[in-house]
Order: structure tokens, then C-alpha cells, then sequence
């Protein structure tokens, strides 16, 4: 299955893309996860794109659509891939269809921006391998370390909530319209993302089949 995963920030696309990553065997391909990689080995994309992400604003279309063309032709996604965070606006949408990639579904978690701030203000994340926690509603076993790999979690830098109010400006502004250009192709297919995290997969599970 190729699926992209729509919805604001701290709609619960990266903890959906673990849980459905896991059931399908598919790997999930976060264009935020690999920036923040990028920008924590300080590579020369990462200095680049560093000032903007700090501010909640997109990077570049066409430095996001590298990266994912790149990414797209490794061995692993043949069988399939989850898309979480792109694409995030309607010329990225347009270069994904120009470079032939196949869609089957996009999945978009819907939840109102007053449910998103609180999930963003708890959110921890892991350092080295990206897993994501919340101190209330999804903690790690100790609350402090990642239960996967162990790492210390930590907060991101662009879930202060003034980040959080520009991010989710730059989501109305930009990527929602692409609702609209997904809709039009029949592949769009809304869950609601307000429920708990299980609650949630039992949705997202029920809407892809699986
Ligand atoms: P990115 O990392 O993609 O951030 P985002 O889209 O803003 O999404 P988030 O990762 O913040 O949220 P999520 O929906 O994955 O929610 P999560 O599961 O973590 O992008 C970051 C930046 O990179 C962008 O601002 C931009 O600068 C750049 N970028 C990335 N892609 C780009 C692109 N294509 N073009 C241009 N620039 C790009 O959940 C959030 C919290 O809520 C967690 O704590 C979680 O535990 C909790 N939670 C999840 N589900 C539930 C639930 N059902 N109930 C209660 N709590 C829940």
C-alpha cells in the first residue's frame, strides 16, 4: 500500500505511521524526521533549512521533493511506504504525480486546533530513533527514556506554542487546500483523530482494512 497521511500538526500522523508501519511491514518516510536529522548531523541541507523549521514555516518545495524522490528508490519501499508530513503543498503534490508515484490512499486525522495545542505542549520525542511520546496521554514506561531504544526523550524545538500558532497558520494557508486536490481524485479518506491514540488506530485500521 502507498499511503500519504494528511492532517495538522499534532494530528498523530507520525504515532498512527508507527502503528500502521508495524501491522503492514511498510516503512514510514517523515519529511519532518529526516530534516531534523539533517539539521542535528548539521549536513549542509540541514544549516540550510535549520532558521525556517525553527519558525514553523515549509521548507522549499523542491529541496522536500529531493529528499522523498531520493528516499522513494531505496529497496524497502517497494512493497509500500507511508508518507507522513508530505506532501504539504500543491506543487509538491504535483511534482509526487509527475514523478509517477502511485497513491492508493490518503488517510487525514481530522482534530480542531484547540485539541492540538495541549498535544503539542506534552509531546516527547526520541532523539535517536524518532519514536513519539506525550507526558499525559501516550508515556513512555518511566516517562523519561524512550521505551524502544532508550534514549533520553526530549522536547522539539518548534513545539513552543507560539510555533505551534505559526505552524498550524502555515497548515490552513498551504496544505489544506490539498484536501480538496486529493478529494477530487477519490482518494481521500477522513478519520477522526480526536479519540485516545488506540481508539484512534481502530479507526485508521478500520478505514485501510487491515
Ligand atoms: P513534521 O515533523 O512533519 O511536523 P508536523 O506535520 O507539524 O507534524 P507533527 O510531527 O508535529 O505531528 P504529528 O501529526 O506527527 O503528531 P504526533 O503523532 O507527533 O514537520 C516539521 C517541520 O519540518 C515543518 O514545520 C517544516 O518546517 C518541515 N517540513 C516537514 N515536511 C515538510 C514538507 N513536506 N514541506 C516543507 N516543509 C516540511 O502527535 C502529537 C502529540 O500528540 C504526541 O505527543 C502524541 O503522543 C500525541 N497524540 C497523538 N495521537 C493522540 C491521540 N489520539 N490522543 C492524544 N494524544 C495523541
Amino acid at each position: 500500500m502507498n499511503l500519504i497521511l494528511f492532517g495538522p500538526p499534532g494530528a498523530g500522523k507520525g504515532t498512527q505511521g508507527e502503528i500502521i508501519c508495524e501491522a503492514l511491514h511498510i516503512p514510514t518516510i517523515s519529511t519532518g524526521a529526516m530534516i531534523r536529522a539533517a539539521i542535528h548531523d548539521g549536513t549542509e541541507l540541514g544549516k540550510q533549512v535549520e532558521s525556517l523549521t525553527k519558525a514553523g514555516l515549509l521548507v522549499p518545495d523542491d529541496v522536500v521533493v529531493g529528499i522523498v524522490q531520493e528516499r522513494l528508490k531505496q529497496e524497502d519501499c517497494r512493497n509500500g511506504f507511508i508518507l507522513d508530513g508530505f506532501p504539504r503543498t500543491i506543487p509538491q503534490a504535483e511534482a509526487l504525480d509527475a514523478l509517477g508515484v502511485r497513491i492508493d490512499c490518503v488517510l487525514d486525522i481530522e482534530v480542531p486546533d484547540e485539541v492540538i495545542v495541549e498535544r503539542m505542549s506534552g509531546r516527547r520525542s526520541c532523539p535517536s530513533c524518532g519514536a513519539t511520546y506525550h507526558v499525559k496521554f501516550n508515556p513512555s514506561k518511566d516517562g523519561i527514556h524512550c521505551d524502544l531504544c532508550n534514549s533520553e526523550l526530549t522536547q522539539r524545538a518548534d513545539d513552543q506554542p507560539e510555533t505551534v500558532m505559526a505552524r498550524l497558520n502555515v497548515y490552513h494557508e498551504q496544505t489544506e487546500p490539498l484536501r480538496n486536490y486529493y478529494l477530487r481524485k477519490g482518494l481521500l479518506t477522513v478519520v477522526d483523530g480526536q479519540k485516545g491514540v488506540d481508539e484512534t488506530a481502530e479507526l485508521v485500521k478500520k478505514a485501510l482494512g487491515i
